[in-house]
């Protein structure tokens, strides 16, 4: 049942405020993040010395995202990586060595060869799934549920931001165990993590407007999406949505490299997305996204710009203009990939395409 929607995908992406909250629920008990389906110790957690977060696809972009959050607030080097990259080349891996295998459906093939070769060279496991009892968690030697629920568009969304959610429990675990938080700056951080629910209730208020911005531009040949920082996987996401749902060609870029190339691909009436930092938190990126809307705008293009709400400077360089609520820096991935969600979905469905079944794709990739 579509719950009345044209398409499931836009009832899963309704459904995200309850992915979120499930995925959070039960992991702060008694002023400490537990993982309770997870079969490390506190001493597992203290001996890591590094960790590489390997997926593919959407669930990837989850891990770029965790990079960010984990770096900051356990100190220990996060590579992010491609599974069918990792496992291919020879990643040094030890004992200390944490690999977390971030999977929605836990049957991706690449995935789980990336975590049978992690654990051959003796490094840590732990899986990040919304499928219980799955290949890859079952292969795994810790897991940790995403409470999403069953997700049957083709395309990840609820299932994304539960990961998104996973990904900084398991950073919090970590920071909790190496002491690099005190235990009340682990409280606050769950904190604002439980206020994300809310936060992205508010943003769904935005799907018609977003919805009408797709209408607008389902004639477009190309979209791009830049970011910075966090913005810049939910820029590549965005892009990723939009291939295989609306059959676009579609570009995220960090937005620190326009000018390194991608800006010879602005041409008038093309429409760039771009994810704006939060003016309080990361003020110089800020700045300097915002000289790269002018830019782009200078040289014609279309932008369609996600910036949090009362942020006025945007106004004047914003074609069309999204507004996401004021949250952290490092959960802000949580609200501002909503509307690139809805955005790819509408302009797929103006093409007249099965937004709940795009071509050439399966919902679990079993096959290398
Ligand atoms: C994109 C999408 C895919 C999956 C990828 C990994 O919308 O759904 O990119 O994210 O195939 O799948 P899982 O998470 O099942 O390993």
């Amino acid at each position: 049942e579509k719950g009345g929607h044209d398409y499931f995908m836009l009832k899963e992406i309704e459904e995200q405020p309850e992915a979120l909250a499930n995925t959070l629920r039960g992991h702060f008990v008694d002023g400490r993040i537990v993982l309770d389906e997870q079969r490390m110790s506190d001493q597992d957690l203290r001996d890591v010395d590094k960790v590489f977060v390997v997926a593919c696809g959407t669930a990837y972009h989850s891990g770029l995202v965790a990079k960010y959050a984990i770096e900051h607030w356990t100190r220990l080097p996060v590579e992010a990586e491609l599974a069918s990259e990792f496992r291919y080349r020879d990643p040094v891996l030890d004992r200390d060595t944490l690999v977390v295998a971030i999977s929605q459906s836990g049957e991706t093939a690449d995935t789980l060869e990336a975590v049978r070769h992690a654990r051959e060279q003796k490094a840590r496991v732990l899986a990040i799934c919304n499928t219980n009892g799955a290949q890859i968690p079952r292969e795994s030697d810790a897991v940790l549920y995403t409470h999403a629920g069953p997700e049957i568009g083709v395309a990840a969304t609820k299932t994304f931001l539960a990961q998104v959610a996973a990904n900084y429990l398991v950073g919090l675990a970590l920071a909790q165990a190496r002491g690099t938080k005190y235990p009340d700056e682990v409280a606050r951080e769950f904190e604002a993590l439980s206020a994300m629910p809310a936060a992205v209730e508010q943003v769904l208020s935005t799907v018609d407007q977003v919805r009408e911005i797709g209408r607008e531009l389902a004639e477009s040949k190309a979209v791009l999406f830049l970011g910075r920082h966090v913005g810049y996987p939910v820029a590549l996401e965005g892009a990723l949505k939009l291939k295989e749902l609306a059959y676009m060609h579609a570009e995220g870029f960090a937005a620190g490299e326009l000018k390194h190339g991608p800006i010879a691909l602005i041409e008038p009436g093309l429409p760039v997305v771009v994810v704006m930092p939060s003016p309080k938190g990361r003020a110089v990126l800020h700045a300097k996204l915002l000289s790269n809307i002018s830019e782009i705008q200078a040289r014609g293009a279309r932008t369609i710009v996600i910036a949090e709400e009362g942020d006025e400077t945007v106004r004047p360089i914003a074609d069309h203009l999204i507004e996401i609520p004021s949250v952290p820096t490092l959960l802000q991935p949580l609200v501002a990939t909503v509307p690139m969600q809805v955005l790819a979905a509408e302009i797929a469905r103006s093409r007249g395409y099965d937004v709940d079944k795009p071509r050439n794709l399966a919902k679990s990739v079993t096959v290398e």
